[in-house]
């Protein structure tokens, strides 16, 4: 399979990158969501949480495997991060040998303390011949498109206006933009403006990001940015209907009710998938997901509190079954 920008159709809806939650197991309940509907795969495009370029190259066999993927996941782009433009070209050699994905994206927004003290992530913004570099680098190491997710700046959110520029000349091939600077972090609101300002300074497809929490949104969001599609993070946890929904607001349909038994289907199937992935012992670290996936419900307290404590998937099941 393969994935060109310009071509994909439009809007172009796009799972966003998010460390320790997209894994393959997340993108293959999306694809099984999306499958069951009836969507194709390029109708939504999955954007695997970011690596580290350095333990890549160190042959670090635990990140390696986290790139791996499942052929029903496609079309994928992984997401690596890094300062050297030469580190970052190596990683996307190996990973590419080893898994072929449809493409790599660039991590240029993560505000994370951890992160931009190491120069990686949104700090790379206050370096744009770097990050030219990087983006050069990765080219010249592939012929899938290389894409980078930004925010809005470091502190002034015009920065990204002059960024974004520095990219596409450097040949970024797709801009995403979340509409924050670092300095936010996750306060306040996207500025979906702003980002449409960002989309309008350069001629490649752009992708608006931050708040787009609910299917209903993505109209909006792609009317006040003016951009070709829209990168959705939180807006999946516990939600992987979120693209079929819009896929049926869109074609003018009410998306159908996520029932109890739904709901329980879905996590079921993404169990299976999480311990296929992690191993039949990786119960707790899919607590995370429940939190989402019950998020908000009604009568579930009790059922909840119970499933943060089971160490197995058996009792994990009995409990889910006892909720049907
Ligand atoms: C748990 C979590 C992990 C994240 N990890 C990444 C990451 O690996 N790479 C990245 O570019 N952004 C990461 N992000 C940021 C999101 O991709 C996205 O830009 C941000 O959450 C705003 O979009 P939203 O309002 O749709 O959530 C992460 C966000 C969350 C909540």
């Amino acid at each position: 399979m393969t994935l060109s920008w310009q071509s994909l159709p439009r809007p172009i809806i796009a799972l966003s990158p998010m460390a320790d939650m997209t894994d393959s197991a997340f993108c293959r309940v999306v694809r099984a969501v999306n499958a069951e509907a009836g969507m194709t795969p390029n109708q939504t495009v999955m954007f695997r949480e970011m690596v580290s370029s350095e333990a890549v190259i160190r042959g670090n066999d635990k990140t390696l495997g986290m790139t791996a993927l499942h052929a029903d996941e496609r079309p994928l782009v992984q997401q690596i991060f890094g300062s050297d433009p030469a580190t970052m070209a190596e990683a996307v050699r190996i990973i590419e040998a080893e898994h072929h994905p449809e493409g790599f994206d660039v991590n240029m927004g993560c505000p994370v303390y951890k992160i931009v003290s190491n120069f990686n992530g949104a700090a790379l913004m206050k370096e744009p011949e770097r990050a030219a570099a990087i983006v050069k680098a990765m080219k010249a190491a592939t012929n899938v498109p290389v894409s980078v997710k930004i925010r809005l700046g470091w502190s002034d959110p015009t920065d990204a206006l002059t960024f974004a520029k520095v990219l596409e000349d450097a040949g970024v091939n797709l801009l995403t933009v979340h509409g924050r600077t670092r300095m936010q972090g996750y306060s306040g609101v996207a500025d979906w403006e702003m980002v449409g300002n960002v989309k309008r300074a350069v001629s490649i497809p752009v992708l608006c990001n931050g708040d787009v929490h609910k299917a209903e949104l993505i109209t909006k969001a792609l009317d006040v940015s003016g951009c070709d599609g829209v990168l959705i993070a939180r807006g999946a946890l516990g939600n992987p209907w979120i693209f079929r929904d819009f896929t049926a607001i869109a074609a003018g349909e009410t998306p159908p009710i996520i029932t109890l038994q739904e709901r329980i289907r879905i996590i079921t199937l993404h169990l299976a998938l999480h311990c296929e992935q992690y191993g039949p012992e990786s119960v707790t670290t899919f607590r995370k997901h429940l939190s989402w996936y019950f998020k908000g419900q009604p009568n579930v307290k009790s059922h909840r509190e119970r499933m943060m404590t089971v160490k197995t998937r058996e009792e994990l099941e009995s409990i889910l079954n006892e909720m049907k």
